[in-house]
């Protein structure tokens, strides 16, 4: 399931963005409890909000509340195109619950924002994310040479990406 972010989310975001298994192949830093706090406040809108604009979406279990993982979808300026990102725990890992999560929120990127292209970076270390995007259909489009800056290292990385008609047809 995916839902707006609670107030009370802070204690899961801290963990979940805290946590080195998690933020290993991303550009997010490593939380601290100030940071999830304000984090969490900025995405209580289900409306894309922030700049630049972006819809961030808890990701829990059908039965629970509990925020096990995040995805989020930043909007260019002209929020045509969004860079899909997300993550979970890794007790979950390996369910198809991202997935699963991802599918739901690039199709509400196409179907409620009316976006003409998706996109993702991926880096060659992280074959699980590479797997998530083709199982939803996104074609590897390129690999850039140490373009994105992770932890103060300057790492390789896959863009890939999907056209509305793409995933129309899906
Ligand atoms: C990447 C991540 C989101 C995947 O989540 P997940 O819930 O395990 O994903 P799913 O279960 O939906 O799918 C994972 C797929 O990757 C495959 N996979 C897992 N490890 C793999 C590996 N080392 N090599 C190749 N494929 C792998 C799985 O078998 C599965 O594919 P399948 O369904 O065809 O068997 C999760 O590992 C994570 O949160 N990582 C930390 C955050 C992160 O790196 N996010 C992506 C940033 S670009």
């Amino acid at each position: 399931m995916l839902r707006a972010l609670h107030g009370s989310d802070d204690r899961a975001v801290l963990a979940l963005l805290s946590d080195e298994r998690v933020i290993q192949y991303m550009l997010f830093p490593r939380f601290t409890e100030e940071m999830a706090r304000r984090f969490t406040e900025r995405f209580q809108s289900p409306e894309p909000s922030g700049a630049p604009a972006q819809v961030v979406r808890g990701i829990t279990e059908e039965k629970s509340d509990a925020l096990i993982g995040l995805c989020g979808l930043v909007l260019d300026d002209q929020r045509t195109q969004g860079e899909v990102w997300y993550l979970a725990a890794p007790t979950h890992w390996g369910r198809g619950i991202v997935t699963t999560a991802a599918r739901a929120l690039v199709d509400h990127g196409f179907r409620r924002l009316h976006l003409h292209r998706v996109w993702a970076s991926c880096l060659p270390e992280n074959p699980a994310s590479g797997r998530v995007l083709e199982k939803l259909g996104f074609r590897r489009e390129g690999v850039h040479s140490a373009n994105l800056r992770i932890h103060g290292v300057w790492r390789d990385s896959y863009t890939y990406a999907i056209l509305a008609r793409e995933w129309a047809a899906v």
